[in-house]
């Protein structure tokens, strides 16, 4: 009941709102040529050409307070550019994410936005599918509030058109709202795609500790345990450094940094399946199904996979980091 609540509160709040400053913006070639639209327009980045319906799509979201610039969607974005045949596209939703101005306090304010940005980007999706695009051959995937954007527009897709988006990757999806007390907003989880994989990085402060995903990964999760960050993340505590201060943000943001490195070829991004981390960090653990972050992950894994990483790219230690030790 009280959740039902919640939710209907937040829609209303989110309906009185509706500015549709976003826009779904793809890339062509280069960062520096894009065509923006507004989701009603979306048929539009096909017939300009910055959409290719025979192409493989990757849609990245930013988070919380993000742009285009910040928070890794232009790293995302360039990479992606550098791949062949490819559609790269980003949701720009700053207005939203930025919405109130007030740091922290405007979060519940930015969480009923980001729930009207991802009920409209399924709308995107549905335009495009109706204009030729293949759900089999969209990837899209978020950090941190944009990994629940994408994922929570990719089930709202499947219920527009009983039709299921490929994969969808959650790098470090928020917690407030989300996960745990006071979690009461739909969140990234099996539901959203055939396939969903979630890099958890920051468990404790502001990414989600559940696994909701087919698979999802928990890199360096002793390491994070005793020290409070991921390997070469400065120390951190909650005076000097609040929630997303550069220091603070280094842990949560490792989950992107990871899956552009493994893009970018570090092919030593190997995880161990272990049903929690105190089976992985037992002293007799043998590894024996492995996944790989990244692109090239098998689809049909499912389960919890940790591993540990250097503390700077490449990041993967290949075999030394399927276990604890
Ligand atoms: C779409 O991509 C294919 C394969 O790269 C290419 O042959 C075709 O010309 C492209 N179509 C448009 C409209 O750009
Ligand atoms: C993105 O955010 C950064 C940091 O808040 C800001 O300096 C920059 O101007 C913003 N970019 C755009 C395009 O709004
Ligand atoms: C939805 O898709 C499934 C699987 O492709 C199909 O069996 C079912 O008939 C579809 N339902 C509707 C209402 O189109």
């Amino acid at each position: 009941m009280s959740q039902f609540f919640w939710k209907i509160s937040f829609g209303l709040l989110a309906i009185t709102q509706i500015t549709q400053a976003w826009k779904l913006v793809c890339y062509l070639g280069s960062l520096d040529n894009s065509k923006s639209v507004e989701y009603t327009n979306a048929a539009e980045l096909i017939t300009s050409g910055y959409f290719n319906i025979t192409k493989k799509t990757i849609v990245h979201a930013h988070g919380y307070r993000g742009n285009l610039t910040t928070q890794g969607t232009d790293l995302m974005m360039a990479t992606c550019l550098s791949k062949p045949d490819l559609n790269c596209c980003a949701v720009d939703y700053a207005e939203e994410a930025n919405f109130g101005q007030i740091p922290y306090l405007n979060f519940p304010l930015v969480v009923a936005k980001a729930y009207l940005v991802q009920n409209q980007l399924a709308q995107a999706w549905k335009i495009l599918w109706q204009n030729g695009m293949k759900p089999e051959t969209m990837h899209v995937m978020g950090l941190s509030l944009g990994a629940h954007v994408c994922g929570n527009a990719a089930r709202t897709f499947r219920w527009l058109t009983n039709q299921t988006i490929a994969r969808a990757t959650g790098m470090d999806p928020a917690k407030p709202s989300y996960d745990g007390a006071f979690s009461i907003m739909p969140r990234i989880d099996q539901s959203c795609a055939d396939f969903v994989d979630i890099i958890h990085t920051d468990t404790n402060r502001n990414g989600m500790a559940t696994p909701t995903g087919h698979v999802d990964f928990f890199p360096n999760i002793i390491t994070y345990r005793k020290t409070g960050v991921q390997e070469g993340c400065p120390p951190i505590n909650y005076v000097e450094n609040p929630p997303l201060s550069p220091k603070d943000a280094c842990s949560h943001r490792r989950s992107l940094n990871l899956y552009v490195d493994a893009w970018c070829g570090d092919d030593q991004l190997l995880a161990a399946q272990a049903s929690d981390e105190d089976e992985w960090a037992s002293a007799n653990f043998v590894p024996k199904v492995i996944a790989r972050i990244g692109e090239s992950i098998d689809t049909t894994l499912r389960g919890q996979f940790y591993l540990r990483t250097a503390g700077e790219p490449p990041y993967g230690l290949g075999e030394a980091g399927l276990t604890a030790q």
